[in-house]
Protein backbone atom coordinates (compact mmCIF):
# COMPACT_ATOMS: atom_id res chain seq x y z
CA UNK A 1 0.00 0.00 0.00
CA UNK A 2 0.93 3.30 -0.84
CA UNK A 3 2.99 5.33 2.23
CA UNK A 4 0.77 8.29 1.96
CA UNK A 5 -2.01 6.30 3.51
CA UNK A 6 -2.10 5.89 6.90
CA UNK A 7 -3.19 2.20 8.24
CA UNK A 8 -6.09 3.49 10.32
CA UNK A 9 -7.08 -0.07 11.42
CA UNK A 10 -5.95 -3.89 11.39
CA UNK A 11 -8.59 -6.91 11.65
CA UNK A 12 -8.29 -10.14 11.03
CA UNK A 13 -9.22 -10.54 7.02
CA UNK A 14 -8.78 -6.61 6.10
CA UNK A 15 -6.72 -3.60 6.40
CA UNK A 16 -8.24 0.19 6.63
CA UNK A 17 -6.18 3.07 5.62
CA UNK A 18 -6.89 6.51 5.50
CA UNK A 19 -8.13 8.39 1.98
CA UNK A 20 -7.38 11.57 1.21
CA UNK A 21 -11.03 12.56 1.06
CA UNK A 22 -11.86 12.42 5.02
CA UNK A 23 -15.22 10.96 4.65
CA UNK A 24 -13.35 7.49 2.24
CA UNK A 25 -11.71 5.00 3.61
CA UNK A 26 -9.32 2.36 1.57
CA UNK A 27 -10.08 -1.18 2.73
CA UNK A 28 -7.12 -3.54 1.52
CA UNK A 29 -8.39 -7.58 1.63
CA UNK A 30 -5.60 -9.65 3.16
CA UNK A 31 -5.23 -13.34 2.11
CA UNK A 32 -5.46 -14.47 5.89
CA UNK A 33 -8.51 -16.90 6.80
CA UNK A 34 -9.20 -17.40 10.71
CA UNK A 35 -11.72 -19.51 12.04
CA UNK A 36 -12.95 -20.33 15.77
CA UNK A 37 -12.20 -16.53 16.88
CA UNK A 38 -8.64 -17.02 15.08
CA UNK A 39 -8.06 -20.40 17.52
CA UNK A 40 -7.30 -21.63 13.94
CA UNK A 41 -5.35 -19.62 11.18
CA UNK A 42 -3.79 -20.35 7.59
CA UNK A 43 -2.94 -17.94 4.85
CA UNK A 44 -4.36 -18.76 1.46
CA UNK A 45 -2.48 -16.75 -1.53
CA UNK A 46 -5.50 -15.07 -3.77
CA UNK A 47 -8.35 -15.44 -1.28
CA UNK A 48 -7.67 -11.34 -0.60
CA UNK A 49 -8.11 -10.97 -3.93
CA UNK A 50 -10.97 -13.41 -4.65
CA UNK A 51 -13.11 -11.82 -1.72
CA UNK A 52 -12.51 -8.62 -2.63
CA UNK A 53 -13.71 -9.24 -6.40
CA UNK A 54 -16.78 -10.82 -5.12
CA UNK A 55 -17.52 -8.58 -2.31
CA UNK A 56 -17.25 -5.59 -4.75
CA UNK A 57 -19.84 -7.60 -7.65
CA UNK A 58 -22.35 -7.83 -4.56
CA UNK A 59 -21.90 -4.37 -2.82
CA UNK A 60 -23.09 -3.27 -6.37
CA UNK A 61 -25.84 -5.58 -6.81
CA UNK A 62 -27.66 -4.13 -3.95
CA UNK A 63 -26.73 -1.11 -4.53
CA UNK A 64 -28.29 -1.25 -7.79
CA UNK A 65 -31.49 -2.78 -5.21
CA UNK A 66 -31.36 0.23 -2.97
CA UNK A 67 -29.71 -0.71 -0.28
CA UNK A 68 -27.50 1.76 0.95
CA UNK A 69 -23.93 0.60 1.77
CA UNK A 70 -20.06 1.89 2.47
CA UNK A 71 -19.15 0.56 -0.93
CA UNK A 72 -17.81 3.20 -3.63
CA UNK A 73 -15.55 1.07 -6.18
CA UNK A 74 -13.14 -1.11 -6.75
CA UNK A 75 -9.51 0.25 -6.51
CA UNK A 76 -7.72 -2.47 -7.46
CA UNK A 77 -7.54 -6.65 -6.89
CA UNK A 78 -7.69 -6.38 -3.90
CA UNK A 79 -8.47 -3.22 -2.42
CA UNK A 80 -11.74 -1.23 -2.39
CA UNK A 81 -12.88 2.48 -1.84
CA UNK A 82 -15.65 3.12 0.55
CA UNK A 83 -17.60 5.63 3.02
CA UNK A 84 -15.91 6.02 6.19
CA UNK A 85 -17.97 4.71 8.74
CA UNK A 86 -18.51 4.01 12.56
CA UNK A 87 -18.71 0.21 12.81
CA UNK A 88 -21.75 -0.58 14.94
CA UNK A 89 -20.32 -3.77 17.41
CA UNK A 90 -23.19 -6.03 16.32
CA UNK A 91 -22.32 -8.91 14.08
CA UNK A 92 -26.19 -9.26 12.43
CA UNK A 93 -26.47 -13.66 11.49
CA UNK A 94 -29.30 -14.15 9.05
CA UNK A 95 -30.47 -17.97 8.66
CA UNK A 96 -32.25 -19.52 6.16
CA UNK A 97 -31.45 -23.22 7.04
CA UNK A 98 -30.54 -24.69 10.41
CA UNK A 99 -26.57 -25.14 10.41
CA UNK A 100 -23.59 -24.84 11.82
CA UNK A 101 -23.98 -23.00 15.54
CA UNK A 102 -27.64 -22.59 15.48
CA UNK A 103 -27.66 -26.54 15.67
CA UNK A 104 -25.12 -26.65 18.36
CA UNK A 105 -27.37 -24.34 20.49
CA UNK A 106 -30.54 -25.72 19.65
CA UNK A 107 -32.48 -29.27 18.94
CA UNK A 108 -33.17 -27.93 15.34
CA UNK A 109 -31.70 -30.48 12.99
CA UNK A 110 -29.08 -29.17 10.71
CA UNK A 111 -30.79 -28.85 7.25
CA UNK A 112 -33.71 -27.73 8.41
CA UNK A 113 -35.48 -25.52 6.25
CA UNK A 114 -36.80 -22.36 8.39
CA UNK A 115 -40.38 -21.29 8.09
CA UNK A 116 -39.23 -17.79 7.93
CA UNK A 117 -35.51 -16.02 8.13
CA UNK A 118 -34.32 -16.07 11.77
CA UNK A 119 -32.12 -12.98 12.70
CA UNK A 120 -29.90 -14.13 15.22
CA UNK A 121 -27.42 -10.89 16.87
CA UNK A 122 -23.67 -11.21 18.27
CA UNK A 123 -21.75 -9.25 20.18
CA UNK A 124 -18.79 -7.87 17.94
CA UNK A 125 -16.16 -8.36 20.97
CA UNK A 126 -13.52 -11.13 20.60
CA UNK A 127 -12.34 -10.86 24.33
CA UNK A 128 -16.05 -12.15 24.83
CA UNK A 129 -15.85 -14.45 21.94
CA UNK A 130 -18.59 -12.89 20.10
CA UNK A 131 -21.55 -13.93 22.52
CA UNK A 132 -25.11 -13.95 21.37
CA UNK A 133 -26.81 -11.19 22.43
CA UNK A 134 -30.55 -9.86 23.52
CA UNK A 135 -32.13 -6.73 22.17
CA UNK A 136 -32.73 -5.58 25.67
CA UNK A 137 -29.07 -5.71 26.52
CA UNK A 138 -27.83 -4.14 23.38
CA UNK A 139 -30.48 -1.12 24.55
CA UNK A 140 -28.89 -1.64 28.23
CA UNK A 141 -25.22 -0.91 26.60
CA UNK A 142 -26.32 2.29 24.72
CA UNK A 143 -25.28 0.28 21.70
CA UNK A 144 -27.78 1.72 19.55
CA UNK A 145 -30.95 3.05 19.49
CA UNK A 146 -34.35 0.84 19.15
CA UNK A 147 -35.32 2.47 16.21
CA UNK A 148 -31.85 2.15 14.20
CA UNK A 149 -32.11 -1.64 15.50
CA UNK A 150 -34.93 -2.14 13.53
CA UNK A 151 -33.95 -0.71 10.65
CA UNK A 152 -31.00 -2.41 10.53
CA UNK A 153 -33.17 -5.66 10.78
CA UNK A 154 -35.47 -4.98 8.38
CA UNK A 155 -32.50 -3.90 6.13
CA UNK A 156 -30.85 -7.46 6.89
CA UNK A 157 -33.94 -8.84 5.57
CA UNK A 158 -33.87 -6.96 2.01
CA UNK A 159 -30.40 -7.88 1.48
CA UNK A 160 -31.22 -11.54 2.30
CA UNK A 161 -34.28 -11.38 -0.87
CA UNK A 162 -32.00 -9.78 -3.34
CA UNK A 163 -29.27 -12.44 -2.14
CA UNK A 164 -31.23 -14.85 -1.78
CA UNK A 165 -32.71 -14.82 -5.54
CA UNK A 166 -29.56 -13.45 -7.17
CA UNK A 167 -27.38 -16.96 -5.76
CA UNK A 168 -30.05 -19.44 -6.56
CA UNK A 169 -29.80 -17.87 -10.27
CA UNK A 170 -26.38 -19.17 -10.18
CA UNK A 171 -27.64 -22.57 -8.65
CA UNK A 172 -26.34 -21.70 -5.46
CA UNK A 173 -28.21 -22.38 -1.71
CA UNK A 174 -27.91 -19.07 0.68
CA UNK A 175 -27.94 -20.93 4.03
CA UNK A 176 -26.69 -18.20 6.12
CA UNK A 177 -24.56 -14.76 6.59
CA UNK A 178 -23.36 -11.99 8.44
CA UNK A 179 -23.47 -8.35 8.29
CA UNK A 180 -22.36 -5.07 10.06
CA UNK A 181 -23.25 -2.30 10.05
CA UNK A 182 -22.05 1.35 10.41
CA UNK A 183 -23.00 5.20 10.76
CA UNK A 184 -21.65 7.40 8.04
CA UNK A 185 -20.48 11.15 8.82
CA UNK A 186 -24.08 12.32 8.29
CA UNK A 187 -25.28 9.73 11.15
CA UNK A 188 -27.15 7.29 7.97
CA UNK A 189 -26.54 3.73 8.59
CA UNK A 190 -24.51 1.94 5.75
CA UNK A 191 -23.99 -1.72 5.63
CA UNK A 192 -20.17 -2.40 5.65
CA UNK A 193 -17.10 -5.12 6.06
CA UNK A 194 -18.30 -7.60 3.18
CA UNK A 195 -19.82 -10.27 1.55
CA UNK A 196 -17.82 -12.74 1.07
CA UNK A 197 -17.28 -16.72 1.30
CA UNK A 198 -15.83 -15.67 4.50
CA UNK A 199 -19.01 -14.69 5.78
CA UNK A 200 -21.95 -16.76 4.12
CA UNK A 201 -22.82 -20.08 4.13
CA UNK A 202 -23.25 -21.30 -0.27
CA UNK A 203 -24.15 -24.54 -1.11
CA UNK A 204 -23.77 -25.61 -4.74
CA UNK A 205 -27.43 -26.34 -5.65
CA UNK A 206 -25.38 -28.44 -8.90
CA UNK A 207 -25.33 -31.92 -7.26
CA UNK A 208 -27.42 -34.14 -8.04
CA UNK A 209 -27.47 -36.49 -4.54
CA UNK A 210 -27.77 -35.40 -1.27
CA UNK A 211 -24.45 -34.60 -0.13
CA UNK A 212 -23.52 -30.99 0.49
CA UNK A 213 -20.84 -29.23 -1.37
CA UNK A 214 -19.75 -26.01 0.58
CA UNK A 215 -18.45 -23.44 -1.41
CA UNK A 216 -17.33 -21.11 1.95
CA UNK A 217 -15.15 -20.84 4.51
CA UNK A 218 -16.94 -24.23 6.36
CA UNK A 219 -14.42 -26.31 3.39
CA UNK A 220 -11.35 -24.27 5.98
CA UNK A 221 -13.29 -24.82 9.17
CA UNK A 222 -13.87 -28.44 8.74
CA UNK A 223 -11.11 -29.00 6.51
CA UNK A 224 -13.17 -30.42 3.71
CA UNK A 225 -11.82 -29.17 0.69
CA UNK A 226 -9.63 -26.57 -1.08
CA UNK A 227 -10.17 -22.76 -0.26
CA UNK A 228 -9.25 -21.24 -3.37
CA UNK A 229 -10.77 -23.39 -5.10
CA UNK A 230 -14.46 -23.25 -3.52
CA UNK A 231 -14.09 -19.39 -3.72
CA UNK A 232 -12.97 -19.16 -7.69
CA UNK A 233 -15.91 -21.28 -8.50
CA UNK A 234 -18.12 -18.63 -6.06
CA UNK A 235 -16.04 -15.70 -8.30
CA UNK A 236 -16.62 -17.44 -11.52
CA UNK A 237 -20.19 -18.12 -11.33
CA UNK A 238 -20.54 -13.98 -10.40
CA UNK A 239 -18.63 -13.04 -13.10
CA UNK A 240 -20.14 -15.64 -15.81
CA UNK A 241 -23.86 -13.94 -14.78
CA UNK A 242 -23.22 -10.08 -14.18
P1 LIG B 1 -22.48 -19.81 12.76
O1 LIG B 1 -23.37 -20.92 12.33
O2 LIG B 1 -21.08 -20.25 13.11
O3 LIG B 1 -23.09 -18.96 13.85
O4 LIG B 1 -22.30 -18.84 11.48
C1 LIG B 1 -23.41 -18.24 10.86
C2 LIG B 1 -22.94 -17.43 9.66
O5 LIG B 1 -22.17 -16.31 10.06
C3 LIG B 1 -22.06 -18.21 8.67
O6 LIG B 1 -22.43 -17.81 7.36
C4 LIG B 1 -20.66 -17.75 8.97
C5 LIG B 1 -20.87 -16.35 9.47
N1 LIG B 1 -19.92 -15.97 10.52
C6 LIG B 1 -19.04 -14.93 10.31
O7 LIG B 1 -19.04 -14.31 9.25
N2 LIG B 1 -18.18 -14.58 11.31
C7 LIG B 1 -18.15 -15.21 12.50
O8 LIG B 1 -17.36 -14.85 13.36
C8 LIG B 1 -19.06 -16.31 12.70
C9 LIG B 1 -19.06 -17.06 14.01
C10 LIG B 1 -19.92 -16.64 11.70
N1 LIG C 1 -14.63 -14.93 11.87
C1 LIG C 1 -14.28 -15.75 12.99
C2 LIG C 1 -12.78 -15.86 13.17
O1 LIG C 1 -12.08 -15.13 12.57
C3 LIG C 1 -14.95 -17.08 13.04
C4 LIG C 1 -15.52 -17.73 11.81
O2 LIG C 1 -15.74 -17.13 10.77
O3 LIG C 1 -15.75 -18.97 11.89
O4 LIG C 1 -12.21 -16.63 13.89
Amino acid sequence: MNNKYKLIYEGKAKKVFSHEDADKVIIEFKDDATAFNALKKAKFKGKGKLNCLISAKLFELLINNNIPTHFLELENENTIIARKIKVIPLEIVLRNIAYGSLCKQTTLKPRTVLEKPLIDLYLKNDELNDPLITKDRIELMNILRSKDLDFIVDLTLKINEILKSFFKSIKLQLVDFKLEFGYDLKKNILLGDEISPDNCRLWDLNQNNDTIVSLDKDVFRNDSGGLIEAYSEINRRINDFI
